[in-house]
């Protein structure tokens, strides 16, 4: 069993916990997620971590709620416990000290996992410019955090209740504008949002890293359920990612693949609120 020793509700449905966990917090790396069950009868669901404490040997977890899983997560307090969490899965960022400047977009929950890769990079001497995008002020998270391991944090909201008026692109465009010489991007959010950022930055070049969340089963490279069409090849984003250059990533297949289920989750979502599972 797995405990919950911290529990915060960062804005309307967006959670903040902290999960005991020694043994994957010792061996978790910047990019990398875990498989979680809530209780035995619970389904398997990816979440990234957004944070580790080897010392206090916890994961941080930010998440969403969206179905039924995240909303039976959500209903668990600090002292309660989940009955399955395995990791670190997933390849790690590839981080050094030589990247130069490093755009690392986050939008929406994101930012969540964008962080310890920009805190990875920004601690390698790389400069670090964040652009953190939301619908709106109040829906942003991780702010204070992203300023305290970014040499630069640009904000973008689509409805312009702070920051730039706009979507990330937005702000990438006015980089671009004031020549800032970009040598990679890292984008972390929905599907058409890191398609748009790609579309962005293909014809300028420059090298752009997504991290995708294909819908994940066995977290291990034995279901096929999280396959994507990158380049020519096909991969699995729970072992060959959950990162991969994205001018490669067949965008429109991804995101086809990720309504797949709607019927069953909506089904599921139905069934936890009925039987009172729901916040
Ligand atoms: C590598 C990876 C890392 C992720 N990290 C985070 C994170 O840090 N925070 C966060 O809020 N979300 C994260 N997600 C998405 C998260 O797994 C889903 O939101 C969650 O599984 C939804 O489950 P549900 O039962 O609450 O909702 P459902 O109603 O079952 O699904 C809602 C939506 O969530 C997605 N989803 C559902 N089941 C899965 C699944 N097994 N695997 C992947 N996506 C699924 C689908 O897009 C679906 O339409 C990540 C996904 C992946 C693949
Ligand atoms: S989740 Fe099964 S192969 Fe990736």
């Amino acid at each position: 069993m797995f405990k919950i020793m911290y529990k915060k509700e960062l804005s309307p449905g967006i959670f903040h916990m902290d999960i005991e966990a020694p043994r994957v917090a010792k061996k978790a790396k910047a990019g990398q997620f875990i498989v979680l069950r809530v209780d035995e009868k619970g389904e398997r669901i990816p979440l990234t971590i957004a944070d580790f404490d080897v010392e206090k040997g916890t994961i941080t977890l930010i998440f969403q709620v969206l179905g039924a899983s995240t909303m039976q997560l959500s209903a668990l307090n600090e002292g309660d416990s989940i009955v399955d969490f395995a990791g670190p899965l997933g390849q790690p960022s590839e981080i050094d000290g030589n990247m130069g400047t490093v755009v690392c977009i986050g939008g929406g929950i994101g930012v969540a996992p964008v962080y310890p890769i920009a805190r990875a990079m920004h601690e390698a001497g790389n400069k670090v410019i964040s652009i953190m995008g939301a619908k709106t002020k109040d829906i942003l998270i991780f702010e204070d955090k992203m300023r305290a391991i970014s040499d630069e944090v640009i904000i973008a909201t689509d409805d312009g209740s702070y920051g730039v008026k706009g979507f990330v692109t937005t702000a990438l465009q006015q980089l671009v504008d004031r020549g800032e010489k970009i040598d990679q991007v890292t984008a972390i959010g929905p599907g058409i949002m890191m398609k748009s950022v790609c579309d962005a930055t293909r014809p300028l070049g420059i090298k752009t890293i997504v991290s995708l969340n294909p819908v994940m089963v066995d977290g291990t490279g034995m279901c096929g359920g999280c396959r994507v069409q990158v380049g020519d090849e096909m991969k699995f984003a729970c072992v060959d990612g959950p990162e991969f250059d994205g001018h490669l990533v067949d965008f429109n297949n991804l995101m086809s693949r990720g309504r797949m289920f709607r019927e069953q989750e909506a089904k599921a979502k139905e069934h936890v609120c009925n039987i009172g599972l729901g916040r």
